[in-house]
């Protein structure tokens, strides 16, 4: 019931003519629409025995803010995490179905995860800057994958992720002090930076303004704002306002199924399912 549901909401976002959706490739169909920078299909997750997600379909669009929402438990963080091949690390855990990155498979045994998470970023809910210097912080990931020669082009670098951050008129005068010194909104602006240093298309972040204060929580989204124009960007949220003020389509999850997918305006104000309707107005979750 589901799946079927959800395959209609793909098709309303990628304004897919449903007459034609049997014979066109999904590429096809987007001609006059770019291309989803992430496509996922069919994906389910166990961990052991327990299965977190169910035929989870989601056609993430480049170059925008695709927001998940639903109650803690339904499979958000895992789903994020499916998207890097984060849950690699976790034992016990059982994935099937296929998700693409520009049309490339991220789980075919070829693909080297290190670099596909240079791709494909992450941003955590608690700011976890590395205990080294802010500069260090910033120029490890760059330095590992070898991706600049030279100190010079290193500080290049260095500066650029960090403006394009935000941070940087907060600590240029201190790029050699702990990076753990800083605030907790700071500190999360900084993890952004050293996930921008590496040049990804895409950044996850999983509740990345949770923990943070209401001045500290609009910089970030402003940040997420501005950061659009040049990455695709996944969120995980709890806070609703936030959805609707940074992401143009949000997913609500439940249960571990994706119950709606749609353009943030959409899913908010005019919810095809009932189970959203629920969980936006407050009456669960
Ligand atoms: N490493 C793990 N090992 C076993 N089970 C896990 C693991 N991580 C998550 N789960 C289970 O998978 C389900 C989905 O969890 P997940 O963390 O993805 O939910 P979530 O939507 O991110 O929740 P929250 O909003 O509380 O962060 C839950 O039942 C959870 O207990
Ligand atoms: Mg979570």
């Amino acid at each position: 019931m589901y799946s079927a549901e959800t395959l209609e909401s793909r098709s309303e976002m990628t304004n897919i003519d449903t007459e034609d959706t049997t014979t066109a490739t999904p590429r096809d169909r987007h001609s006059e629409t770019p291309p989803s920078k992430v496509e996922v299909r069919d994906l389910r997750l166990w961990y052991g025995d327990t299965q977190a997600l169910f035929d989870v379909n989601m056609d993430i669009q480049e170059r925008q803010v695709t927001a998940l929402i639903g109650p803690s438990g339904c499979g958000k963080s895992s789903f994020l995490r499916c998207l890097n091949r984060m849950n690699d690390l976790v034992p016990g855990v059982h994935i099937e179905g296929r998700v693409e990155l520009d049309g490339e498979d991220i789980y075919d045994p070829s693909v080297d995860v290190v670099q596909l998470r240079s791709h494909v970023g992450m941003v955590f809910q608690k700011p976890n800057p590395f205990p080294k210097s802010i500069y260090e912080n910033i120029a490890y990931a760059p330095r590992l994958h070898g991706l600049v020669n030279g100190r010079s082009e290193m500080d290049d670098l260095v500066e650029m992720s960090i403006r394009r951050a935000g941070l940087w008129n907060e600590v240029a005068d201190r790029l050699h002090t702990p990076g753990t010194a800083l605030s907790g909104g700071q500190q999360q602006r900084l993890c952004i930076a050293r996930a921008i240093a590496v040049s990804p298309e895409v950044i996850l972040m999983d509740e990345p303004a949770s923990a943070l204060d209401p001045l500290a929580t609009a910089t970030i989204e402003e940040l997420i704002d501005e950061l659009k124009d040049n990455y695709t960007i996944v969120i995980v949220t709890h806070n609703l306002q936030q959805a609707a003020r940074v992401a143009g389509y949000t997913a609500f999850f439940h249960l571990g199924r994706v119950v709606e997918f749609n353009d943030t305006d959409t899913l908010f104000t005019n919810p095809r399912e009932q189970k959203t309707e629920d969980y936006i107005t407050g009456r669960y979750g």
